[in-house]
């Protein structure tokens, strides 16, 4: 049989497509607290200013196009059961070719009811007050802000569980629960760790950490894994 190959990505996966890292920019997300763009407390203080901000994230999503990085676990997939767990909300998973990606963290490209968080709807173009759910609430992005819950944890868990290898790409692991997500690997489960900042991560299992970019580090271990099948 053959490995179930669980990839959890963050943020560095798309850097060298051109979107910026949260952490690596002194706290501030495209020049703007986290905090006022991306919370409960921050669209309720000014729902403008953070629709405003999304519908620009959107736009600049339609000028990056996926890099070597997310190429490479299209290749990868050929080969092996692939799922992709990712942070970020941009698609340049899909863009790729990713087939089995989970987004714990929502998705530009849709939109909810500030009511009803099941109400969801694609949405690739600008956000504006007035601009309504079926239950007549105002819709905001589906994006999952500081505070909330992260409903996808449950099935990424039991995703992690099932994996034979693991391999994080780009984030920081610093924001939880996603960065608690290697607690439910068995303990014999080969960790790969891509980033060029990687810090060592308290776990059990085999960790190899590689400090490379996105780019040139994960199609290198992609065809490491593919000659050794
Ligand atoms: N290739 C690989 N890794 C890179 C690259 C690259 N080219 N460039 C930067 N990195 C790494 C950084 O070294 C850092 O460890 O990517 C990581 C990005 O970390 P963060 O900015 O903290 O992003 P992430 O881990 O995805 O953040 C998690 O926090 O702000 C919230 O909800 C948001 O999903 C996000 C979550």
């Amino acid at each position: 049989m053959k490995p179930n190959i669980v990839i959890l990505t963050g943020a560095g996966i798309s850097q060298e497509s051109g979107i910026p890292t949260f952490r690596d920019s002194n706290g501030l997300w495209e020049n703007h607290d986290i905090m006022e763009v991306a919370s409960p407390e921050g669209w309720e203080r000014n729902p403008e200013l953070v629709l405003k901000f999304y519908n620009l994230r959107r736009k600049q999503l339609k000028d990056v196009q996926p890099n070597e990085a997310h190429k490479a676990i299209t290749k990868l997939q050929e080969h092996f059961p692939v799922q992709v767990i990712t942070q970020n909300v941009d698609d340049l998973h899909e863009r790729a070719g990713n087939k089995n990606v989970l987004h714990l963290h929502g998705e530009l490209y849709k939109v909810r009811s500030e009511k009803n968080p099941d109400l969801i709807y694609e949405w690739h173009d600008d956000l504006h007050i007035g601009d309504l759910a079926e239950d007549g609430a105002q819709l905001r992005p589906h994006i999952v802000w500081f505070g909330e819950p992260v409903p996808m944890i449950t099935k990424a868990a039991e995703l992690t569980a099932n994996a034979d290898i693991f391999i994080i790409v780009g984030t920081s692991m610093l924001v939880y629960p996603a960065a608690g997500l290697v607690g439910y690997l068995r303990s014999d489960v080969q960790v790969y760790y891509i980033d060029p900042n990687a810090k060592e991560i308290n776990i059990p299992n085999p960790l190899t950490v590689i400090r490379e970019k996105a780019g040139t580090g994960l199609p290198r271990l992609v065809d490491k894994l593919i000659e050794q099948a």
